[in-house]
């Protein structure tokens, strides 16, 4: 990929996006991000008129015990009926709230006042199986209806959602239902990827059987023909039977600000998974106003945000910030390449999309596909992009831009996390000029800095954020250490740690460059090395591992594992096999790293401290980097030599 120092294209937005926009001009953008740094507290209560409150705010940020910031203390609100009866009582039940398109071809309409009806009587089942406020329910469901009116039930009686990726093994389901301790899963006897058939129920069947905590799998039917569901007695329950003579209303909990919303588990760069928290008020306003200013979001526009809810993406820019917003989107259930590469444009057309928004590595296998797919399909509908969850390297831009866009479609590359709730760096369509591959300038509220290890400012090192904002993460699910430690110390509690590296230019805008730390971005999808790393040293022949990140044309990023195996056992293609099989076990098969390279040791300095530079050198094919420290030079030649010869 080619470097991003060495762009100076610059994009401004057309003048008839600009003339409709609800930021229109850099003026208007600098005006209320001035008033947004200057009085923050008078910025976000502005920003929290427009929604429903059972009770107003006393104070709108309370920061005595930080790290540990409230946002609306004293409010009570509830997250589903901002989302939901809110637009029935405006008017809106009758507008289009889904458009849902399952792969097979299976399609579904939901107005609003569908979905409110749907929810209500998904949580009436919910409290019929004796859920309570504050209990926490797992997800684990593939990308149709019932997984959004499954989040929106939780939080409509404030139960905690703790949503796993459909993509995730057995074992993760397992570590996350323990983790958070959940008395509930919710699930699917199956669901569809790519023309194939996903048994969920028989994963989640094979993870949980030891978790004492749950009393519940509550199992919804996807309607596949043939396949089998096994259901365990006493435990597991259709929803199909449970909704028969539910009320189909059911009032929305008055929830406190400061209320869990949910959890939701990433990867770090050590350990295992943390339970991300994301409470009620906080969340709830920053979802709400990024959504609507960033998408520009209009009455009429419909959306399309490609990503699955089991990601942050989802929560925030399919469920929460989109519904609160009243606007019509398309719910997606399946791969961008089934039945084939022009699925998505088919999509496009036939539901007049308007907001497109995706992930890098999707536009980079477009690319790769050919344009013939795009050829013939009418496009027109769409006035802007973006782009979400590892950075976008200007060629792929370019591309999206042109090919897609068709030149007249702004693009809003969106830099944030999990941890963040929602956008911290983004262009602002109607105002910002846009440059290929970068996240630009921060989004209401949002003080970036670039800084070095000691904390001072740079023109290229590590991003820090300054202040806090309403939708931060409020913790790590039981180890309130753990969260101070990983993101408020390393410049001494003055600003938050995102583990992001960062360049500012001469415009002041911010480019991305990649992670800091062992976390590696496959695919848009967060893997921690060190978890791979855990994984392959239970097998009995092996000794040790190390795996590194390395540049990928399609993903972004690639893993690249580097094993050491106990003398004597074999290296062979039966260990790889069995390695890799311990992956999707242990992970699940999005995690499957590039190539496994054995080796008799790893590179280690004296004091025994893996060098993973040196293993980034050979992985990604280069002059090796200073090896005058290791305890054995002769070890990275053999590597090397083992590396060329498998490739
Ligand atoms: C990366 C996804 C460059 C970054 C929303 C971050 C990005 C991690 C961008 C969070 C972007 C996300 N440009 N890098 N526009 N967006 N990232 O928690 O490294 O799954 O720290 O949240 O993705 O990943 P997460």
């Amino acid at each position: 990929m080619e470097s991003v120092s060495q762009e100076h294209r610059s994009f401004p937005p057309s003048e008839s996006f600009s003339a409709n926009a609800r930021i229109g001009s850099m003026a208007a953008y600098r005006e209320l991000y001035e008033k947004s740094i200057a009085e923050p507290e008078a910025f976000w209560a502005d920003a929290a008129e427009g929604l429903h409150w059972f009770r107003r705010w006393e104070r709108v940020l309370n920061a005595d015990a930080a790290p540990f910031y409230k946002w609306y203390e004293g409010a009570r609100t509830n997250l589903a009926y901002n989302c939901l009866d809110r637009h029935v009582e405006n008017g809106l039940g009758g507008k289009t709230a889904i458009h849902w398109v399952g792969e097979p071809g299976d399609v579904r309409k939901i107005t609003y006042e569908e979905l409110l009806g749907e929810v209500c009587r998904f949580a009436n089942v919910l409290k019929k199986l004796g859920v309570q406020k504050g209990d926490r329910v797992a997800l684990y469901l593939p990308m149709i209806p019932e997984l959004v009116v499954a989040v929106l039930a939780c939080a409509r009686i404030g139960a905690v959602h703790s949503v796993i990726f459909a993509g995730f093994s057995s074992d993760s389901i397992r570590d996350r239902v323990l983790d958070s301790e959940a008395r509930m899963v919710i699930t699917a006897d199956g669901g569809y990827r790519r023309g194939k058939v996903l048994e969920l129920k028989k994963i989640v069947d094979a993870g949980v059987s030891t978790c004492d905590c749950l009393s519940e799998v509550l199992v919804v039917k996807r309607g596949i023909e043939g396949l089998e569901c096994p259901m365990t007695a006493g435990r597991d329950v259709w929803y199909e039977e449970m909704v028969s003579g539910v009320e189909d209303f059911c009032p929305a909990e008055e929830m406190d600000a400061e209320d869990l919303l949910f959890l939701l588990y990433t990867s770090g760069t050590t350990g295992k998974p943390k339970g991300i928290m994301h409470t009620t008020a906080g969340y709830m306003v920053f979802a709400y106003l990024t959504a609507k200013y960033v998408f520009d979001l209009q009455p009429d526009d419909v959306y399309w945000c490609t990503a699955d809810v089991g990601w942050i993406t989802g929560h925030t820019y399919i469920v929460y910030g989109i519904l609160q917003n009243g606007v019509s989107q398309v719910l997606y259930e399946g791969a961008p390449n089934h039945p084939d590469e022009g699925r998505f444009w088919e999509i496009v057309e036939a539901y007049k999309v308007s907001i497109f928004y995706t992930a890098p590595t999707a536009i980079r296998a477009f690319m790769k596909w050919g344009d013939s797919w795009l050829e013939g399909k009418d496009l027109s509908s769409l006035r802007l992009l973006g782009t979400v969850g590892e950075p976008i390297n200007p060629e792929a831009w370019m591309w999206y831009h042109e090919k897609v866009g068709g030149g007249r479609c702004p693009i809003v590359d969106t830099w944030w996390q999990t941890e963040t709730g929602g956008h911290l760096l983004t262009p602002m369509p109607g105002a910002t000029s846009t440059k290929p591959g970068c996240a630009t300038l921060p989004f209401f509220g949002i003080e970036p800095a670039v800084l070095d290890d000691a904390g001072n400012d740079v023109a290229a090192g590590i991003l820090a954020i300054k202040k806090p904002w309403p939708g931060m993460m409020r913790g790590i699910y039981g180890d309130p250490d753990r969260y101070r430690q990983t993101y408020w110390c390393k410049w001494g509690g003055q600003y938050y740690f995102p583990g992001d590296g960062a360049r500012c230019d001469a415009d002041g805008y911010y480019w991305i460059l990649g992670r800091v730390d062992d976390v590696v971005n496959v695919s848009g999808h967060r893997i921690g090395t060190a978890e791979l790393e855990s994984v392959f040293v239970e097998h009995a022949d092996v000794a040790e591992s190390a795996v590194v990140g390395v540049p990928h044309e399609i993903k972004g990023q690639g893993l690249m594992a580097f094993v050491t195996v106990i003398q004597g056992r074999a290296q062979d293609e039966k260990l790889n096999r069995e390695l890799m099989g311990m992956i999707d076990q242990s992970i699940g098969k999005f995690a499957r790293p590039e190539r496994i390279i054995f080796s008799s040791d790893l590179p280690k300095t004296r004091s025994g401290k893996i060098m993973r530079r040196l293993l980034r050198d050979i992985a990604e094919g280069r002059e090796l980097g200073n090896t005058t420290t290791l305890a054995d030079p002769g070890i990275v030649e053999q590597i090397q030599r083992q590396f060329q010869e498998g490739a």
